[in-house]
């Protein structure tokens, strides 16, 4: 089989992580062109790859290499004119999370790549966790009234991330996955209320962002969720992101790419030491009774990758778990918790950005 020929534009941190994944996949594809603007990272992916060109203006790689697919990993205000140039020649592409920070550019983008019938993807990797199918089948064979997400962590490291005009914010830029995951699980979100908190993180230079936020989220299947996120956090002992899923005899706790542990599946046996103590939480309930552990097994990412090389080889998009379009739900989510944040809480349906 002729390889495909991949293009990279973007050679910074998830850049880093997808060469990660090419670099395993040479049965499938050639890397062929690295675009940055500073030229100097692109050598150094081209280096790594020990293949593929480099450049800083991705019109000229596009003219001479030509490639059948391209990996957009950018920060969240540059897009646009990439993807729309991208679309025109007919290139197949994946974009990272956030795709964007503006409804409008984003629908523009789904559209385009819609008419000229393109294979998409975008960077929600923990989709392809084998995790999720089992937390699935529990939502499905379980009703969930109310889930509890929590994502504490630090602040990343790229220079653009601290301020919320060039990141989307805390919410928007980190916690977008389990936003997604959410979606993922429970469909479509009617309505969001959010509040924003900042002044938690101290003694940053440049930093411009919400720190805290907590969001109520109401599912158009009637889920209630509460978000409740930061980014304070300093000590590793101190990160925690989990999400809950609430059921009436049951419940499921999630850590993402981590493990999934589901209490009530088997009967609670009460003992002479777990007395009266109501069985679900393993750290109250002796001997973690009743509770099933699934672990997370392989790189989710590597997966997800790998799923749309293999898509763009065989015309099949239906195999890609998080297209573009479907990107673009989840971006609609979070923003419409920015803009109930501007609103001081009032509710905003991400229907109507
Ligand atoms: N899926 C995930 O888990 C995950 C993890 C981290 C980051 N991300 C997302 O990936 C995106 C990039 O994040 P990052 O941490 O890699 O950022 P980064 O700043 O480390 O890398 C971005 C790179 O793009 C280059 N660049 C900027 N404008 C360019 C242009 N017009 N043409 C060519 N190169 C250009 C920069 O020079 C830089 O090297 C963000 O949207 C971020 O949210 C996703």
């Amino acid at each position: 089989m002729e390889k495909k020929k991949l293009c990279l534009i973007g050679c910074g941190n998830i850049g880093g992580y997808h060469l990660g994944h090419f670099m395993q996949y040479g049965d499938l594809i050639e890397m062929v062109g690295f675009c940055d603007l500073v030229h100097k990272r692109a050598e150094e992916f081209a280096k790594k790859a020990g293949q593929g060109r480099t450049y800083w203006d991705f019109r000229e790689m596009y003219d001479k290499e030509q490639p059948d697919m391209v990996f957009i990993c950018l920060p969240p205000t540059v897009h646009g004119e990439i993807e729309k140039e991208t679309i025109k020649r007919g290139i197949h592409f994946f974009v990272e999370k956030p795709v964007a920070l503006h409804m409008e550019i984003a629908k523009e983008i789904r559209d385009l790549a819609a008419q000229r019938r393109l294979i998409t993807a975008s960077g929600f990797q923990c989709r392809y966790s084998n995790l999720v199918e089992p937390n699935r089948t529990f939502i499905r064979e379980n009703e969930v009234p109310y889930i509890c997400c929590n994502r504490f962590g630090g602040i990343p490291s790229a220079e653009w991330w601290s301020d919320k005009a060039k990141s989307g914010g805390q919410l928007v830029e980190q916690t977008v996955h389990q936003c997604d995951l959410l979606r993922y699980f429970c469909g479509e979100v009617d309505s969001v209320c959010s509040m924003g908190g900042r002044g938690f993180v101290r003694g940053e230079v440049g930093y411009d962002t919400d720190d805290l936020s907590v969001t109520i989220v109401r599912f158009k299947n009637g889920t209630m969720a509460t978000i409740g996120t930061g980014c304070y956090v300093k000590n590793g002992n101190a990160f925690d992101s989990k999400i809950t899923f609430s059921a009436r005899d049951k419940r499921a706790d999630l850590r993402i790419l981590s493990t999934l542990d589901i209490y009530g599946e088997q009967p609670f046996a009460a003992t002479e030491q777990s007395g009266f103590v109501v069985s679900g939480d393993g750290g109250v309930a002796a001997a973690g009774d009743g509770k099933v552990r699934y672990t997370q097994e392989g790189d989710a990412g590597l997966i997800c990758d790998r799923t749309f090389i293999e898509a763009v080889i065989s015309g099949d998009q239906s195999m890609i778990r998080s297209s573009y379009a479907d990107a673009v739900k989840t971006l609609a989510f979070v923003l419409a918790c920015n803009r109930s944040m501007e609103l001081g809480g009032a509710p905003v349906r991400p229907d109507a950005l």
